[in-house]
């Protein structure tokens, strides 16, 4: 990275979540085994939605991407922070704290524009069903997925070249358990109102432009719903509950950090851990325990790689049961 002489600050100082010694701990504990159930859990979505053929459509492709987001979303800066609850130095490199930064936000740019796709791909299914195997074919779906990764990486690009530019020369400690981009700023010589300006722009255009297409297509379905059948209404309610929880847990935080990052609160890194935490968690919890097919589906993968072979197989193992019986 090419940083002229003005800029003296190599690393950071991250003050992490608490500096409460005696939360560290449970911190740890707490945060790693939340962190081995997101991976297990997304993992176990990815694997169930590409291997069970009845699961080929593009809702679940376009879930099975979700949880691969949200995968990538968690291990970003999630680790780091659980290892830094041990340690007494939370010290973080210029360079990875610019890498937290460009991950952070092709993640969540990514994110966005996914569960803008997915709830596209349930507004055609309730509000278009004849034509939803001609709209959503595998094309469309390949499409709306390069695009969420697309966007996210456009969005990271501006954001992160703004803090790469920044020169750094005194205060180098982030409040924060990763390097935030609205905190970073705050820390350059030099005065940030315009780069803030452009933060908010930035942030805003993603997160507000997503957000607003995710509250019209409810509106759409849930509009189109309310003249089928109450019935139709209960199912398409229930379903979208689920969207509209995650919507409200993942953009909720995101807004309210990144719209006013002028004034830094103490509460942002608390909100901080709603979109790198908790819903990654939260997605494979909504997503698939409210939906009959995924259940029946992981089911079946989980008996068919944790039940021992079967008896018939091996012909000893009859022998002895037998015997037994
Ligand atoms: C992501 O979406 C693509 C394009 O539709 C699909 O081929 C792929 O299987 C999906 N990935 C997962 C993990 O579901």
């Amino acid at each position: 990275m090419d940083r002229d002489n003005f800029s003296m600050v190599s690393e950071f100082v991250l003050l992490g979540l608490s500096s409460s010694q005696e939360l560290q701990l449970f911190f740890f504990i707490f945060f790693s085994v939340l962190y081995v159930a997101i991976i297990l859990g997304n993992l176990l979505i990815i694997l169930t939605v590409t291997s069970d053929s009845s699961l080929h459509s593009p809702m679940y492709f376009l879930l099975g991407n979700l949880s691969f987001v949200d995968i990538c979303q968690s291990s970003f800066a999630t680790p780091k922070m659980i290892a830094d609850f041990l340690s007494e130095h939370k010290t973080i490199s210029f360079n990875s704290c610019i890498a937290q930064i460009f991950f952070i936000h092709l993640f969540t740019g990514g994110e966005m524009v996914l569960l803008v796709s997915m709830a596209y791909d349930r507004y055609v299914a309730i509000c278009k069903p004849l034509h939803y195997v001609v709209i959503m074919n595998r094309r469309t779906c390949n499409v709306l997925v390069m695009i969420s990764w697309f966007v996210g990486l456009l969005h990271t690009l501006t954001q992160s070249s703004f803090a790469v530019n920044l020169p750094f020369c005194g205060p180098n400690v982030v409040d924060s358990f990763f390097c935030d981009l609205p905190r970073v700023t705050k820390l350059a010589c030099m005065d940030s109102y315009i780069i803030e300006i452009l933060i908010v722009v930035n942030s805003g255009l993603v997160s507000l432009s997503t957000f607003f297409f995710l509250i019209c297509s409810y509106v759409i379905i849930l509009v189109t719903v309310w003249f089928k059948s109450s019935a139709a209404m209960a199912k398409a309610f229930s379903t979208l509950a689920a969207h509209i929880m995650v919507v409200i847990l993942f953009y909720g935080p995101c807004l309210f950090i990144y719209l006013w990052p002028f004034t830094t609160y103490p509460v942002d890194k608390v909100l901080a851990i709603f979109y790198t935490i908790f819903t990654p968690i939260l997605n494979p919890i909504i997503y698939t325990l409210r939906n009959k097919d995924m259940k029946v589906a992981i089911r079946k993968i989980l008996t068919h790689y944790l039940k021992p072979k079967k008896i018939t197989e091996m012909p000893l193992l009859r022998v002895i049961k037998c015997c037994r019986i």
